[in-house]
């Protein structure tokens, strides 16, 4: 029914597949599917880290079974209680009677909150080590990346890092587990949608918990979604460590909502600009046909944004003003920002993106401009120091 995949001698990735999802959390496409991966530890004592969302496990309590045979699960070890790793925790208590449940104080009141389960707790802090014979588990608080309970564990003899929702991305696996057996070209785009619709918003924790993990010796590591990084960790920690820090490549992406074309012309006009200024990497999207999750995820890897938006109602276009509103939420930071704004009769779009624009501070490249009616060749023109500015930024 399963297949038996070793991380190392007697540890055992124990993930599954979910390519049904259409959205996660009910709102990020998944085009490609995720995994939720889980891990079994059969030492002297036993130890389960994390479990998989409900329902996508088949028999996921006969699987550890089947693995354990004779042995008893003694441990179950919780990284973070999203419900897409803790929902088989109820069914691995039922199976396992007298089971140990490790995690720390805000995990206990998470799991309380969410199946009432308060009996059987090991709690854990900081640095707490766990012996299960052969190997010892130290425990790393990481709060928030993703959840304020997250924590990791770190079996000190291998240097396996199990790292929760960190260094993970969507994506399904397709046969191939570790990182040596994939085609990272497939995940690259998807794992810094992972990072930025997820984690980016919790970025400085990020970057707190990578100071904890630089005195640790971390040979492979273990994510909750996505590969196993047993040949080149390095490769994903670097990832991590520049996208937490928010330091965006030289590139712009220019998102636009138009209810006729006058705007989308507009925003190819500007487009243009920066290419003929010297400006390789630019994104062009329709707020109306592009999922906000990829247009954040373009946005947290170029330095540039531009948006221009059309009138509606007198206000901005409801889901250009929706991908602001969450552009502020998951808190990004260090753009550099041009706008403009179109109107038939009356304004209200651009005054409402120079409100954004004030609240969310970022640098802006020239003054806005706003266009009434058809963006004939003349008018446009104002927009020229959009595209100046920002190209002359970008390279400054
Ligand atoms: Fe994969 Fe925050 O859960």
């Amino acid at each position: 029914m399963y297949s038996r995949v070793n991380v190392t001698d007697r540890i055992y990735y124990l993930g599954v597949n979910d390519r049904r999802k259409e959205l996660f959390e009910n709102i990020w496409p998944l085009p490609y599917g995720v995994s939720y991966n889980s891990y079994l530890i059969d030492d002297d004592r036993t130890a389960l880290v994390d479990t998989v969302e409900m329902g996508t496990g088949g028999d996921f309590v006969g699987w550890i079974k089947e693995l354990l045979g004779e042995r008893k699960l003694d441990y179950l070890i919780i990284s973070h209680m999203e419900p897409d790793h803790s929902g088989e925790i109820e069914n691995v208590v039922r199976a396992n009677p007298g089971l140990k449940i490790v995690g720390n104080k805000k995990t206990f009141q998470i799991l309380e909150a969410f199946f009432g389960i308060t009996d059987n707790l090991v709690e854990v802090k900081d640095g707490d080590v766990l012996d299960l014979g052969h190997r010892k588990l130290t425990f790393v608080m990481t709060p928030w990346v993703h959840w304020p309970e997250t924590m990791m564990t770190y079996v000190t003899e291998e240097g396996i890092l199990f790292s929760g929702d960190a260094f993970g991305t969507f994506g399904a696996l397709s046969g191939g587990v570790f990182d040596d057996e994939i085609d990272f070209s497939f995940f690259q785009g998807e794992m810094l949608r992972y990072y930025s619709n997820i984690v980016g918003k919790y970025s400085n924790m990020v970057q707190r918990a990578f100071a904890k993990l630089s005195a640790l010796p971390v040979r492979t590591i273990c994510p909750l979604h996505g590969p196993v990084w047993r040949t080149d960790p390095g490769k994903v920690l670097g990832l991590y460590d520049r996208w937490s820090k928010q330091e965006g490549e030289e590139g712009v992406v220019l998102v636009y909502a138009s209810m006729y074309g006058n705007t989308a012309r507009i925003a190819d006009y500007v487009a243009r600009g920066l290419a003929d200024n010297g400006v390789k990497e630019v994104l062009v999207h329709d707020v109306s046909k592009t999922h906000m999750s990829f247009i954040i995820r373009d946005v947290w890897k170029y330095r540039g944004v531009i948006l221009g938006g059309c009138t509606y109602n007198a206000e901005m276009f409801p889901l250009l003003e929706s991908l602001t509103r969450e552009f502020e939420h998951m808190s990004i930071k260090n753009k550099l920002l041009g706008l403009f704004g179109t109107y038939a009769w009356n304004g209200g779009c651009l005054r409402r993106l120079k409100e954004f624009a004030e609240r969310i501070k970022w640098e802006t490249v020239a003054e806005p401009v706003e266009i009434m009616g058809q963006p004939t060749e003349e008018k446009v023109k104002v927009c020229d120091p959009i595209f100046q500015g920002m190209a002359a930024r970008l390279k400054s």
